[in-house]
């Protein structure tokens, strides 16, 4: 997936609910938080920040001060500094994607990144471009979501007739990668792997709220869709996910990616 796809289009359109929408997310954060050593971060860089759950985590647990936050979507950045000064952190906005962030290399005690590695689109290329941001001895977090996440509603997918865009369907194998692949992708930066798992969970939800959070994260996809014809699929899609689902909703898997890793001193 290029640069410049315009996923950020979906998360300026979600930014406001994304919060409520997403709330799984925030757990996530606090999890890879947890699972970063102790230590001095007074200064991070949070990459693809959204409204910045993983900056949050970063100053309840380590005191953070000086926090930087890189984001493509205005409409989060403008959540992530109104949440980030309530904590008394001093924000800095950068507007951008992972590839051509105006950020100055070593500068950063800690590099995070929660739940958009999966939208950069030159994945290698994106977690060497935050591993020279780390001073020497600093430590990169990241979540993301992992191959098999939503592979039930994959299955809907394809089985809908007439077919939905092919983008609905190769958007699967473009953005989602193995926890082997994250920790890969780190040890070529020139990181040492601190941890690196994977957690699956299956989750069941009303079939509503389960299509709220797929159009809040990938409403780019029917960008170039002919605005009625997009309309007609995604009535489609619903009803697909509607009639997938049984007594105690949508039933589907989420894996969950963890890496942490230090650049050495
Ligand atoms: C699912 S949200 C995650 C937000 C937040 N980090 C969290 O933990 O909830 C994904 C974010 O990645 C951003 N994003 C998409 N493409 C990006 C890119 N190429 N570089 C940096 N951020 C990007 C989106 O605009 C969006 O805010």
């Amino acid at each position: 997936m290029a640069e410049g796809t315009r996923v950020e289009e979906s998360f300026d359109r979600s930014a406001g609910e994304y919060d409520e929408i997403l709330s799984h997310n925030r757990t996530g954060a606090r999890r890879l938080v947890e699972a970063i050593p102790p230590g001095d971060y007074d200064e991070i860089l949070d990459v693809g920040c959204g409204t910045g759950f993983v900056t949050e985590e970063m100053v309840r647990r380590f005191g953070t001060s000086r926090v930087t936050g890189v984001d493509p979507s205005e409409g989060m950045l403008e959540r992530f500094r109104a949440k980030l000064t309530d904590l008394g952190a001093e924000v800095t906005l950068v507007q951008a994607g992972v590839h051509d962030m105006p950020v100055p290399d070593g500068a950063f005690d800690a590099v995070v990144s929660g739940m958009a590695f999966h939208w950069f689109p030159d994945k290698p290329g994106a977690i060497a471009a935050m591993a020279r941001r780390l001073k020497p001895g600093g430590v990169m977090a990241v979540l993301a979501s992992g191959t098999g996440t939503d592979a039930e509603f994959l299955d809907v997918l394809r089985a809908i007739d007439p077919p939905v865009p092919p983008g609905w369907i190769s958007v699967f194998d473009e953005i989602q990668r193995t926890g082997d692949q994250l920790a890969g992708y780190m040890e070529d930066a020139g990181l040492e792997v601190i941890d690196a798992w994977e957690e699956r969970r299956v989750r069941r939800t009303d079939p509503e709220a389960y299509m709220a959070r797929i159009n809040a994260v990938a409403s780019h996809l029917s960008s170039g869709l002919d605005p009625d014809v997009a309309a007609a699929h995604g009535a489609r899609v619903v009803d697909a996910v509607t009639s997938a689902a049984g007594p105690r909703g949508f039933e589907y898997a989420f894996v969950k990616l963890f890496g942490v890793a230090r650049r050495p001193a």
